[in-house]
């Protein structure tokens, strides 16, 4: 598979630009059976950044991440950790929905290796728009395209981290300089904070308790941005 950079322009200036070329990607495979390419979606300047796995169902039918319950409990999670919802963006490791057809129903696949892989690009496209000082990364699939295979989110989530060493290419997330610490020059560097999927959540055997444990990893961004 090509991967996404092919379809990238290299002169994009602004999140629309990148969101219009997206529409017409064919990186990778998954663009075939998927409706639509569900791109990131929120505040440009945008403060903080939450990464998710795919887009799912309702997703891929609205064209938006987030619209269907994942997004749903992840809105509440973030109005109990006293987040802004008006100053954040919204986006997704995988950028069009994966699944398996069974009758009528398509069900959820997650993405493979490759899948990351290729759609990686827009991602670190996205981020060198926007700047952001925290990356919220929501799963293991997000974990993945940011901090490589080996990193687990069982135990590492709710910890605020400076941008991990084993982020691959840190240069890639700014458009400026960086030094062999990902250090920028004229801003202070993002930070990241791994905690559980919000539909990790909704499938939990104690839902309450999982989702106190998001909001309670929430709340430490919260007060890291105050
Ligand atoms: N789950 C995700 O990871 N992203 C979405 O946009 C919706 C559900
Ligand atoms: Fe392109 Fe990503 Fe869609 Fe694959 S999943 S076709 S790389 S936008």
């Amino acid at each position: 598979a090509p991967g996404a950079q092919q379809f990238i322009p290299p002169d994009a200036d602004s999140l629309d630009a990148l969101r219009a070329a997206a529409a017409g990607c064919r990186g990778c495979e998954l663009h075939g059976p998927a409706s639509q390419t569900v791109f990131g979606r929120g505040d440009a300047h945008a403060r903080l950044v939450f990464v998710g796995e795919q887009p799912g169902d309702m997703e891929d039918q609205k064209g938006l991440p987030f619209v269907g319950p994942a997004g749903r409990l992840l809105r509440r999670a973030v109005d109990d950790a006293g987040l802004d919802p008006a100053h954040i963006y919204l986006t997704n490791a995988v950028k069009h929905f994966r699944f398996e057809l069974r009758g009528k129903r398509r069900i959820h696949q997650t993405p493979d290796r490759v899948h990351i892989v290729a759609c990686r690009p827009w991602l670190v496209a996205e981020f060198a728009q926007l700047h952001p000082e925290i990356v919220v990364v929501l799963g293991a699939t997000a974990a993945k395209a940011l901090l490589g295979p080996t990193f687990r989110v069982t135990r590492s989530r709710g910890e605020l981290m400076p941008w991990p060493a084993s982020a691959q290419h840190p240069e890639d997330f700014t458009r400026v300089p960086v030094d062999a610490a990902g250090k920028r020059a004229d801003a202070p560097p993002a930070r990241l904070l791994a905690t559980i999927h919000p539909s990790a959540v909704l499938r939990a055997d104690d839902q309450d308790k999982a989702y106190e444990g998001l909001v309670a990893d929430l709340t430490v961004v919260a007060r890291a941005l105050k």
